[in-house]
C-alpha cells in the first residue's frame, strides 16, 4: 500500500526530477527530508480539511465504486447542472473540472496570450503564475499593501499599461488568509481595463467571518469579465477527490470548455452531489469548527505576543521573527509539517488549522522552535 509516508520517500526520489507536478514541486519547496518523518506527523502545510469528506458523501461512493468500469458520460449533464445551482449558476455558466485547479489551468491558458501578461500579487497561489511562466506569458506581479491585501489600483494599472490581461486574484489569498473587501472588489471590477479579465480564486471562501468579505459570483450574473473558481477540496473536505469549478458568462465558459481534460470521477461527482444536496447542514457546522479552532490558535497567539496576519481562510500567516525556514526544516522532526516558504514574506510560516488536538501538537512545537 503506498502510505502517506511511503509515498513522501518516492517524492524524495523524484526530487531530481526536473518536471514535478504543481504539488510535489510545492511538496519540495518545503525543505522537508521526506525519508525520516515521524508515523503521526499531524500535517498542517497543505490547508486541508481535517473533517474529510462528509458521511453522505462516502456513503454514495461506496455505493457507486462497482459501477466504475463505466464512464457515466449520459449522467453528466445532470450532475453539473445540480453542483451549478447549488450555488446559483446556470449549468452553462460553470465548467466543472479536476479540482479548481482545472478551470484555473484553462483559464490561464485562455486569458494569457504572448501580449497579455498574467498580473497578480505575491505572494499568492503559485499554480496560475507557475503556468503562466511555463506557457511562456509574461507575469506581472504586484506588491501588496502594509496591511497584506492585495492594491487592486496597481492591479489595474499594470493591466492598463499592458494593453490588458488576465488579472488573478485569490480571496481570501493563500498563503496570507487575508481578503479584497468587497469594496475593493467592486472597484477593481467597475475598472478594469479593456481587454482584461478578472479571474478570482474563491477556494477558501466558505471560511471569511468579516462582513467586508463578499464573494464575487454576483459580477458573473451581471455579465462582466469575471471568472470564479470554487473548489470541493477545502470546506468540503474532499481534495483527494478532486472535483471544483469555474464560473463565468456562457461565452467565457464556451471558450474555455474545449480544453477540459474530460469529464471527471463518476465517483467523485456522486460525493459532491450528495455533499451539495446536504450543504444546509454541513457548512454550518464546518465553518464554525473552524472559526472555533481558528479563534483559539489567534488568542494562544496573541497572549504569547506573536505577530499574525488576521486570518479569514482555513490557515494563518504567522511571524516567527526570524526565517522562516527554520521552522520549516525543524518542525516536522519534532511531529508537525507546516507550509512552505512564501517569498517575499521570509519570516513567515504559513499553518493550516487542523483538528483542535493538532493545533495542541502544533502550539507545543512551535513554541518549543520559537523559543530555540
Ligand atoms: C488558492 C488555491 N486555489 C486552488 C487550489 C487548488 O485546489 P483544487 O485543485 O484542489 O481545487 C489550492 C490548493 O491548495 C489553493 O490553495
Amino acid at each position: 500500500m503506498l502510505t502517506r509516508r511511503s509515498f513522501a520517500t518516492r517524492l524524495g526520489a523524484a526530487a531530481a526530477a526536473s518536471c514535478m507536478l504543481p504539488e510535489m514541486a510545492y511538496a519540495q519547496r518545503a525543505a522537508v527530508n521526506f525519508t525520516d518523518l515521524p508515523k503521526d506527523m499531524v500535517w498542517l502545510n497543505a490547508n486541508e480539511n481535517p473533517a474529510g469528506p462528509p458521511q453522505v458523501s462516502i456513503s454514495a461512493m461506496q455505493a457507486t465504486l462497482p459501477t466504475a468500469n463505466r464512464y457515466h458520460y449520459q449522467e453528466f449533464h445532470g450532475i453539473y447542472e445540480v453542483i451549478a445551482r447549488s450555488d446559483g449558476l446556470a449549468p452553462e455558466q460553470v465548467l466543472v473540472g479536476a479540482g479548481s485547479s482545472e478551470a484555473l489551468h484553462i483559464a490561464v491558458d485562455v486569458f494569457t496570450s504572448p501580449t497579455r501578461p498574467l498580473i497578480t500579487v505575491a505572494p499568492t497561489y503559485e499554480l496560475p503564475v507557475e503556468l503562466a511562466r511555463a506557457l511562456g506569458r509574461r507575469v506581472v506581479l504586484t506588491n501588496l499593501r502594509d496591511d497584506y491585501t492585495a492594491d487592486v489600483h496597481a492591479l489595474a494599472q499594470a493591466a492598463e499599461q499592458s494593453h490588458g490581461g488576465l488579472i488573478y486574484l485569490c480571496n481570501p489569498n493563500n498563503p496570507t488568509s487575508a481578503i479584497t473587501t468587497r469594496q475593493d472588489l467592486a472597484w477593481l471590477v467597475a475598472n478594469l481595463p479593456a481587454n482584461t479579465t478578472l479571474l478570482l480564486d474563491e477556494a477558501y471562501i466558505h471560511f471569511g467571518e468579516t462582513p467586508e468579505f463578499a464573494s464575487a459570483l454576483p459580477y458573473v450574473h451581471q455579465g462582466r469579465d469575471v471568472i470564479v473558481t470554487r473548489t470541493y477540496s477545502k470546506i468540503y473536505g474532499m481534495a483527494g477527490l478532486r472535483v471544483g469549478y469555474g464560473a463565468a458568462r456562457p461565452d467565457i465558459i464556451a471558450r474555455m470548455a474545449p480544453l477540459r481534460i474530460n469529464v471527471i470521477s463518476i465517483v467523485s461527482a456522486r460525493a459532491v452531489v450528495a455533499a451539495v444536496e446536504d450543504a444546509s447542514n454541513i457548512l454550518p457546522e464546518r465553518r464554525a469548527a473552524l472559526a472555533h479552532t481558528r479563534r483559539e490558535l489567534c488568542a494562544w497567539l496573541l497572549d504569547r505576543k506573536v505577530k499574525f496576519i488576521p486570518p479569514q481562510a482555513n490557515f494563518v500567516m504567522i511571524d516567527c521573527g526570524r526565517d522562516s525556514r527554520e521552522f520549516i526544516s525543524a518542525m516536522p522532526k519534532l511531529g508537525v509539517a507546516p507550509g512552505r516558504p512564501f517569498p517575499p514574506l521570509t519570516n513567515m510560516l504559513r499553518v493550516s488549522i487542523g483538528t483542535g488536538r493538532d493545533m495542541a501538537k502544533f502550539r507545543e512545537v512551535f513554541w518549543k522552535v520559537y523559543k530555540g
